[in-house]
């Protein structure tokens, strides 16, 4: 690691720090910095999710937030097709099947807004892109409300829908980071 080196100031020191770890990785730089920004998120859940990704370890901001966009979409894909597959049980109940075929259209307008979201990032409409995905990520929560106050039941858990909700926040924090750059 080769770092400029200066002693005149803190905020030298600081912007040194910075620097060096950028160069160090910058998956890691950036996760911790997202993780700050919300104490809600995870360094560690950022880097294990991300790191899936063999180019994250090198990517530039921008970069880690396409790559992260494209982990929420196979997740909402992969609980759509869930959902689906729970409608086709014979056995379900009516009231089941309304909330299901909710969530499924929630997921389903989930999918489309990151998909937009995709092109407000190339146009660097990154206020916008920060209303797309909060958007987005309030659809897990409704499907499960209102799951819950159609059945009685809990949504049934699947990795996916547990890991969508965290993967948004992390897109968010790394978009406000970006529009402050
Ligand atoms: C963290 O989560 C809590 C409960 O879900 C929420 O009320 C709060 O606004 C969240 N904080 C941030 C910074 O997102
Ligand atoms: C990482 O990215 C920088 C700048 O984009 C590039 O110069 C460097 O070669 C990359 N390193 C690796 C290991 O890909
Ligand atoms: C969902 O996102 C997680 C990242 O948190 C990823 O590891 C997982 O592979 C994704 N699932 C699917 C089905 O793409
Ligand atoms: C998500 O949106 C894309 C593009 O609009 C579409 O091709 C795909 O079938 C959608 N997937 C789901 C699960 O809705
Ligand atoms: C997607 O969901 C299905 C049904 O829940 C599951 O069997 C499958 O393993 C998941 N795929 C991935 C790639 O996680
Ligand atoms: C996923 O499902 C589990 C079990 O019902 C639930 O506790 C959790 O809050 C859900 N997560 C999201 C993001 O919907």
């Amino acid at each position: 690691m080769k770092c400029a080196f200066s002693l005149s100031f803190n905020f030298a020191f600081v912007f040194l720090l910075f620097r060096c770890s950028l160069n160090l990785n910058n998956l890691h730089h950036y996760c911790y910095e997202a993780a700050n920004s919300d104490p809600n998120l995870s360094n560690d859940f950022c880097v294990a999710s991300l790191e899936a990704n063999p180019k994250s370890n090198n990517a530039s901001l921008e970069e880690l937030v396409e790559i992260s966009t494209k982990l929420a979409i196979s997740n909402v894909t992969n609980i759509s097709y869930y959902i689906s597959q729970l409608l086709n049980a014979k056995s379900i109940d009516k009231y089941t099947a309304g909330a299901l075929q909710d969530c499924l259209e929630l997921y389903s307008d989930a999918n489309s807004t990151l998909h937009d979201f995709i092109l407000d990032l190339k146009s660097k409409a990154y206020f916008k892109a920060n209303v797309d995905v909060s958007t987005a990520m309030d659809s897990s929560s409704t499907c499960e409300n209102g799951f819950k106050e159609r059945t009685g039941a809990v949504f049934p858990s699947t990795k996916e829908n547990d890991t969508f909700f965290p993967l948004t926040a992390i897109i968010i924090a790394f978009i406000n980071m970006l529009s402050r750059s």
